[in-house]
């Protein structure tokens, strides 16, 4: 099923370049998962990785609002993806279990919308950790 792999969720841009531009992201219609939370990261220094880390269950559908977010994703099967987002209106959906790298462009902000509130014990923090989940198969 397409949900269970990492793919870029392409959203409208309603506007035009004179009057600027509004995108919507509607649970249902474009999220495939109940929204519970939203976060926002800004601020990075452009030479700083985030992430490095999986979560268990949580889906996450992430937006680089401004700016230039890299994803580096390793599926349990240790399958690579990377995605560049570099328009505010072109999302990415992460399934749980893909560990995660992050970059960031200067001033870049990225928004999450996840399926659940935070929670630490649903992050795996250690790649050899990781690794483990998959031969074991949660
Ligand atoms: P983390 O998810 O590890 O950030 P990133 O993947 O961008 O590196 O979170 C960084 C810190 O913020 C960590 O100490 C947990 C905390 N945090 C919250 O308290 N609530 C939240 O909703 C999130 C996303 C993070």
């Amino acid at each position: 099923m397409l949900s269970d792999k990492p793919h870029i969720i392409e959203l409208k841009s309603i506007g035009s370049s004179s009057l600027g531009y509004i995108t919507v992201a509607e649970q249902q219609h474009h999220i495939p998962f109940e929204i519970k939370r939203v976060y926002w990261t800004y601020y990075t220094p452009n030479q700083v990785t985030r992430g490095h880390h999986a979560h268990k269950a949580l889906k996450q559908c992430i937006f680089a609002v401004s700016g230039q977010i890299e994803f580096e994703l390793i599926n349990m099967d240790g399958v690579k993806y990377k995605f560049l987002l570099d328009s505010p209106d072109r999302g990415l959906y992460i399934p749980p279990m893909h560990w995660r790298t992050i970059k960031f462009s200067h001033s870049a902000v990225l928004l999450c919308l996840a399926s659940d509130l935070y929670n630490e014990s649903d992050y795996i923090r250690d790649y050899n950790k990781f690794l483990k989940f998959k031969e074991n198969e949660i």
